[in-house]
């Protein structure tokens, strides 16, 4: 995992848009944003009992596993978005990159590859990317049914009960 301030830059949402400047794990905790090395599936197993996650699938996002519809896959995955619950990915293969937007509303840029498992919190506006490499494998936990809803951004999202909520359960300091 690698985090650090997106640059806002032109050019392919695939592309790294490194700032050179950090960003901790101790301040996307702050945003609610929790990352862990896990190299055992049955820590997950832990931590999907502790949280009470029931099911689970994986996700392989590829042009060969997708075809034709993989670019205008990743391009909805980057659409700006909320849940009205927890997102967490594991990450088994490959790498990708999870955007989430920091108390300023500035894009934080995660790097994550295998190992690497991230929970976003229900809420938090993101978005995601593979990198140049076209090819993550990741795998998607679920509470209960899959409810995976994507609410993109807009005035009425940005009264969403499950936002107001993320809002005021966060008190950030830069
Ligand atoms: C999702 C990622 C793209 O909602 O944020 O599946
Ligand atoms: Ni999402």
């Amino acid at each position: 995992m690698r985090a650090y301030w997106f640059d806002n830059a032109e050019g392919d949402q695939r592309l790294p848009h490194d700032s050179g400047r950090a960003v901790s794990a101790d301040y996307l905790s702050q945003l609610g944003v929790l990352y862990y090395n896990i190299p055992s599936e049955s820590d997950v197993d832990k931590l999907a009992l502790e949280r009470s996650y029931k099911n689970r699938d994986m996700i392989t996002v590829s042009p060969e596993k997708m075809g034709a519809i993989y670019e205008e896959k990743v391009k909805s995955f980057f659409h700006e978005h909320l849940h009205e619950d927890e997102e967490i990915r594991y990450i088994r293969d490959g790498a990708g990159f999870f955007d989430v937007r920091s108390e300023g509303d500035e894009w934080v840029r995660i790097f994550l590859e295998k190992d690497d498992l991230i929970i976003l919190p229900a809420g938090i506006y993101h978005r995601f990317t593979t990198d140049e490499k076209n090819y993550i494998v990741a795998m998607r936990l679920f509470k209960e049914e899959p409810k995976w809803t994507p609410l993109n951004r807009g005035p009425d999202v940005d009264v969403n009960p499950f936002r107001k909520e993320y809002l005021q359960t966060r008190q950030v300091k830069a």
